[in-house]
């Protein structure tokens, strides 16, 4: 069957084989439920630990911080409004190049009582020093800044926002899916630094899709958002998705094992197609900021975003416009807006999001097909102006 070249790795990521591996007998015979009693069930049990013991040295924290959960956004919406919930309403701070899944349910909040401050970034898209003081003088109660970002790649000084933000007493949470297998993450540093909760999730780093978690200081009270038989520590209810939970250690373990490898592969193929992009005329966004390794964010000005990854598609490659997990919002990227980029060029934004297993070959030919591609979109716009 034809493969199209995939390079869209901030959406979503093959399952690695040796996951599947892992994965595979507890879709088969080893079908227990966590909490039964009998043999079925403690292997279960067991299992679930294991994949908790290693999602933890992963992101150096403690088995007993890691609550599992069925994805990032429900982490990152478990963290909000489950905090949330404990406190009487106060200011919410969020970066204004959030994923929505901690923009909607901040909105939310802001419908119940929140006053929510959106933290202003720059031209290109970190988090503004400034802003984020005038925020810290309105004593927010919940911070939310994300460590990487799904578009652009960029990466935020965590530490140090979360180290300026000590002494308000605010609950500091970083969404950190982008930054598992690409990135190294220390939850105790960061816990050190004032940060005291972490989303992770599984299948942006070779892992199913269906595991995710929070990694969170226990001094930090949560309400559960699905009530029920007290799984997690009581903080989400509901039968663990075993397979998927093994699944999500063994992907965790990988990345953490091909992490100094991988990133240097990437970065490498990165700075190819960056060089072709540049050779094509590209505006590319936030290139003075510090980014993910695989992440390439860019736009040819006049020439839509949409449009351009549907004709890719058509000559074999995978790419995103605007983000990957909004693509049926045909606006343009609220992180560009936030970051003022041009109309004409947000439009037109296109991410390529690398993995360890593209090659050269698959740049050379991306870059040949969207040379060929826009200079056929650039004369259909010469002639219709
Ligand atoms: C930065 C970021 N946060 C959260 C999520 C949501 O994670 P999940 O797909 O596991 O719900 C995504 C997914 O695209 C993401 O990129």
């Amino acid at each position: 069957m034809f493969q199209p070249v995939y390079l869209d790795h901030n959406a979503t990521t093959r399952l690695d084989p040796a996951v599947l591996a892992a994965m595979m007998p507890l879709l088969e015979g080893q079908c227990g439920n966590a909490s039964s009693r009998h043999d079925y069930g403690r292997r279960a049990r067991l299992a679930v630990d294991e994949a908790r013991q290693r999602v933890a040295a992963v992101v150096n924290a403690h088995p007993t911080e890691v609550i599992f959960t069925s994805g990032g956004s429900e982490a990152n919406n478990l963290f909000l409004k489950g905090a949330a919930a404990t406190m009487k309403p106060g200011t919410l701070a969020v970066s204004a190049v959030e994923h929505p899944c901690v923009i909607k349910p901040a909105e939310q909040l802001a419908r119940q009582g929140w006053v929510l401050r959106e933290i202003a970034v720059d031209g290109d898209g970190r988090v503004r020093a400034d802003d984020f003081a005038e925020v810290l003088l309105t004593r927010p109660r919940l911070l939310s800044v994300m460590l990487a970002n799904n578009e652009t790649g960029v990466i935020q000084d965590v530490p140090a926002l979360a180290s300026a933000a000590r002494s308000t007493g605010a609950w500091f949470h970083s969404d950190a899916v982008q930054a598992l297998g690409k990135r190294a993450i220390d939850f105790r540093s960061l816990n050190a630094a004032g940060v005291h909760a972490l989303t992770l999730s599984a299948h942006k780093a070779h892992g199913p899709k269906g595991a995710a978690a929070l990694i969170i200081d226990k001094r930090v009270e949560v309400q559960p958002q699905i009530a029920g038989g007290g799984h997690e520590r009581g903080l989400r209810s509901g039968t663990e998705n075993v397979p998927a939970i093994v699944g999500f250690g063994i992907a965790a373990e990988l990345a953490a094992q091909r992490l100094a490898e991988s990133s240097a592969r990437v970065q490498a193929l990165r700075q190819r197609l960056e060089a072709g992009l540049n050779e094509l005329g590209a505006m590319i966004f936030a290139v003075n900021a510090e980014k993910l390794p695989n992440t390439t964010y860019f736009a040819f000005a006049n020439i839509d975003g949409e449009t351009l990854v549907g004709k890719l598609d058509r000559e074999g490659f995978a790419v995103a416009s605007g983000s990957a997990c909004s693509s049926a919002n045909p606006e343009p990227s609220h992180v560009l807006r936030a970051m003022g980029v041009a109309p004409e060029f947000a439009r037109g934004a296109v991410r390529v999001s690398l993995g360890g297993d593209n090659t050269e070959t698959e740049i050379d030919q991306f870059i040949h097909a969207l040379r060929a591609t826009v200079g056929r979109l650039q004369g259909l716009t010469a002639i219709a102006v």
